[in-house]
């Protein structure tokens, strides 16, 4: 117990407190709050602690840090992913993203082919257009949809296309049916014990990996062809040998599929709920797609990459939603040496998770706490990062889907806003590490909808 409440540390560990051994001050930490505010626990301990601290979370030793600038500096000169063990196990031991540097930035150059902006423009912004259209005209002619479910749903499908092609109906059913075992917030308890979600998950990961081999051996043996994603990788060849296995790509695939699925839908329903509640921005948000839709000289042709880019106002919109709602680790890295911050160490193989507190100062960010898409004006709105904004993190780890991410929420926005739509008035959004919709996230579309005039 003594030595769990005082680690070992060559040198001085920031101040804090490391909780009950193993469980530590997980507890706490997950407690749901107030999805636009850091937690409780990070604020409560910052102003005891000051903006560095160490704590235990999930089995694994922590240092929290508000500090932008050593956030910055660790994003930068760290390679190695920081989750704690219990969590990492999740994704899969084999994982490409926690192997070597050389493996991860293999990976990483192989995904941005898809991923980069030139893949979106190329292989999927056509696809994005039409399933979102599709989903959204069902969702209209019920009179409402929820937006994180039928997102999934649409990140799911167009991805699951350009991975593995084209693929039975059977074996396509199969994979969503496991998808909706993964239980929300996955990773509040993530110990394999039978009866928890954590034990449902691992089975239908077990399944869903044994799918999608099956798929890929299936196709390989017929001579069927792939979709891009694997074309990518299978296409990189090393003195006539493929460089990465199946099992390794397969590995991949699932771990991106879930990142991409507990992020995206989540801070897009959090966004269109941040817009129900500004009239003046859904207001600019109509004028600007009507825009779109009245240049357009077929009514019914899909979204082009060039309208993508004209979308100002929407851009600031999605910019804006990100700050206020990035309240999480924006940050994780393990070092593999002691770093000396000041007069405390960083201990190697400690977690380090840095949140972007600057996303809520004052001098950076006037009235931080209030949705203002206007802020953004004038502002290059490409940059994924800059040193006062980092919701995808920064350095060799900055998040790979990031472009693919503002490409599905623009479009879905751009879609929406074919419609007269609202929000459900009893949605609320809570946090508790990942957003949560206690009430769901459904648009309620209104019966004198202009989808029919404008083709939606
Ligand atoms: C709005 C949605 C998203 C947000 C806010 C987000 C945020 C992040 C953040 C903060 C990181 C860690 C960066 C770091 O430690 O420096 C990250 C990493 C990552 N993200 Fe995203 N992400 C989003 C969507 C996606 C999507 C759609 C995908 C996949 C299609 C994706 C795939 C990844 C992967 C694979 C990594 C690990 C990168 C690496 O270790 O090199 N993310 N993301």
């Amino acid at each position: 117990m003594l030595t769990w409440r005082n680690p070992k540390c060559n040198g001085n560990l920031p101040p804090g407190s490391m909780g009950f051994p193993i469980i530590g001050e997980t507890f706490e930490f997950m407690k749901p709050h107030d999805a636009l505010q850091f937690p409780s626990f990070v604020k409560k301990k910052t102003i005891r602690h000051g903006p560095v601290f160490r704590t235990s979370l999930f089995g694994g030793k922590v240092i929290i840090s508000m500090d932008n600038e050593l956030n910055m500096e660790m994003a930068k000169t760290n390679r190695t992913i920081g989750v704690p063990k219990s969590i990492t196990r999740l994704f899969g031991n084999n994982n490409l993203f926690v192997q070597s540097i050389d493996s991860h930035k293999h990976v990483r150059s192989l995904t941005f082919q898809l991923l980069g902006p030139q893949g979106l423009r190329l292989r999927l912004i056509e696809d994005i257009d039409l399933l979102t259209r599709t989903h959204m005209k069902e969702g209209a002619m019920k009179g409402f949809l929820d937006v994180k479910e039928t997102s999934s749903k649409i990140l799911i499908e167009c991805l699951a296309k350009k991975v593995m092609g084209d693929m039975e109906p059977e074996t396509a059913k199969e994979l969503a049916v496991c998808w909706r075992k993964f239980p929300s917030g996955w990773f509040r308890f993530p110990f394999k014990l039978p009866g928890i979600g954590v034990y449902n998950m691992m089975t239908a990961r077990k399944r869903m990996m044994n799918l999608l081999k099956e798929v890929v051996l299936k196709k390989r043996a017929s001579g069927e062809e792939f979709g891009e994603f694997f074309k990518i990788i299978f296409g990189e060849k090393e003195g006539g040998k493929e460089k990465m296995s199946v099992e390794d790509a397969i590995d991949y695939i699932y771990t991106f599929f879930l990142i991409a699925n507990e992020t995206t839908p989540r801070i897009l329903a959090a966004t269109v709920k941040l817009i129900s509640e500004k009239p003046t921005v859904m207001r600019e948000l109509q004028r600007e797609h009507a825009r779109i839709l009245g240049d357009r000289a077929d009514k019914d042709a899909g979204l082009t990459w060039e309208d993508y880019k004209s979308m100002t106002f929407t851009h600031m919109v999605i910019n804006e939603s990100l700050r206020i709602t990035t309240t999480v680790p924006v940050v994780l890295r393990k070092p593999d040496h002691d770093i000396q911050v000041g007069d405390y160490t960083i201990p190697a193989g400690w977690t380090f998770m840095g949140y972007p507190n600057v996303h809520f100062n004052p001098e950076k960010y006037e009235d931080p706490l209030v949705f203002n898409p206007w802020r953004w004006k004038g502002k290059d709105l490409s940059a994924l990062v800059t040193k006062n904004y980092i919701p995808f993190g920064a350095g060799p780890r900055l998040c790979v889907g990031a472009y693919f991410a503002k490409l599905l929420m623009a479009v879905f926005i751009h879609n929406l806003c074919r419609y007269r739509w609202s929000m459900k008035a009893e949605t609320t959004v809570t946090r508790s590490y990942m957003l949560m919709f206690p009430f769901g996230c459904d648009v309620q579309f209104s019966e004198d909808t202009e989808g029919d005039k404008t083709g939606g």
